[in-house]
């Protein structure tokens, strides 16, 4: 069951954050300029065609996820019990770890293989709380698979272990490296939010007074709590980020979104299905990695071509990822068009995965 009470105080927090997000961007990008912080929008065009270049302020993700922070501290409020809070505190150290190793890439401009890997050491809090609070590091087959194996459960331990510091690499970078056009970064976040959620709501709705189903729920609240301000706050960075976009989001904000998305999944104890809802971050990452490993060159920037003749992106064949492919298909777009089929894409695949997710649940 959800607990009312707690519920309304989340959602009412969170809309106030919305409010002091899209109060304080203005005012940060200001300040971000000021300390050289900006990039040039890339899809927009060049003085050689006659097209002045406009700085746009950078690393705006620092705005939502410091106020994302500010919630979760007081969300502890309704995690009395020690072990609960305990896992709370982990989650908050591991997602404020990440924000501020974001903010470190954003400043520093890191090398793309460190980059990478830090991640892995800000979901660190949360795996050592995960062992400490003795969280479980069972697989749970879904019924078809169980018919298959013979058994329901596995316990694999360590791997275990492993395969949540893997899963907030993957989730980090896989959308950090499905981006280059205006707001796509933030729009796919909130998207596979929004999924989270309702998988959240509909489990809680499920429960019933049984020790097993009263575990689930608990579950289910952890990581509906962790999701909902993130929705909130991200749909202000949105407003701000979407075409044309007034700011960008730098690796801040793309790091702390796939670290929010990777806890929300593993404090709701469905860290493995969480992938179904991340098929266009996997296809996209599929199609990247000979640049990622580098068997093919990977320049500093694999956007499509801005052609001022149509003001529309063209594909470029050498670029491995998603966009390009989509616009190979699609033929040439604008940019605020190729930008909402890919977020209807991420809809679509994640409604199917939601679909997925339920069915192996038996709900
Ligand atoms: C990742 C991608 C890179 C892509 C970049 C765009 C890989 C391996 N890396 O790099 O190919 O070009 O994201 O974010 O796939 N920008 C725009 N329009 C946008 C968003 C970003 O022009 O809508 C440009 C701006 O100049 C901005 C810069 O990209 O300053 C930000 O890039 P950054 O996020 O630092 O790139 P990476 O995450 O390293
Ligand atoms: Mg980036």
């Amino acid at each position: 069951m959800i607990d009312p009470f707690s519920f309304i105080v989340v959602v009412a927090c969170s809309a106030t954050a919305l409010l002091v997000t899209l109060k304080l961007i203005p005012v940060v990008s200001q300040w971000t300029l000021k300390a050289d912080l900006w990039g040039y929008d890339l899809n927009k065009g060049h003085p050689k065609d006659g097209k002045e270049r406009v700085k746009v302020p950078e690393t705006m993700g620092i705005v939502p996820s410091i106020i994302y922070l500010l919630c979760l501290i007081f969300f502890q409020l309704f995690f009395p019990d020690s072990k609960s809070l305990a896992t709370w505190n982990a989650a908050l150290a591991s997602i404020g770890f990440t924000v501020l190793l974001g903010f470190v890439d954003d400043v520093l401009e890191l090398r793309w293989r460190y980059k990478l890997i830090l991640p892995a050491f800000a979901s660190l809090p949360l795996v050592m709380a995960y062992n400490v609070t003795g969280g479980t590091t069972k697989v749970v087959f879904p019924s078809f698979m169980a018919d298959i194996v013979g058994f329901s459960t596995l316990n694999i331990g360590l791997l275990h272990l492993v395969y949540i510091d893997l899963l907030s690499i993957f989730a980090s970078n896989s959308i950090n490296i499905y981006a280059g056009i205006n707001g796509l970064e933030v729009g796919q976040s909130m998207i596979i939010a929004l999924f989270i959620a309702a998988y959240n709501i509909i489990c809680m709705l499920q429960g019933s007074n049984t020790e097993e189903s009263a575990f689930i729920s608990d579950a289910a609240q952890f990581s509906l709590y962790v999701v909902i301000p993130f929705i909130f706050v991200s749909a202000g960075l949105f407003i701000f980020n979407r075409y044309p976009s007034c700011v960008f989001i730098g690796d801040t904000y793309t790091y702390f979104a796939g670290m929010v998305l990777a806890v929300a999944g593993i404090l709701g104890h469905f860290s493995k299905s969480l992938l179904v809802l991340f098929i266009p971050q996997l296809i996209n990452f599929t199609l990247s990695l000979p640049q990622l490993v580098g068997i093919v060159p990977c320049p500093r920037h694999r956007l499509p071509r801005y052609d001022p003749a149509d003001g529309k992106l063209h594909a470029v064949k050498n670029h491995l990822t998603l966009i390009n492919f989509a616009l190979r298909l699609t033929g040439p777009m604008e940019e605020r068009t190729i930008c909402h089929v890919l977020l209807g894409f991420q809809v679509a695949c994640c409604s199917a995965g939601l679909a997925f997710m339920l069915w192996a649940k038996g709900l």
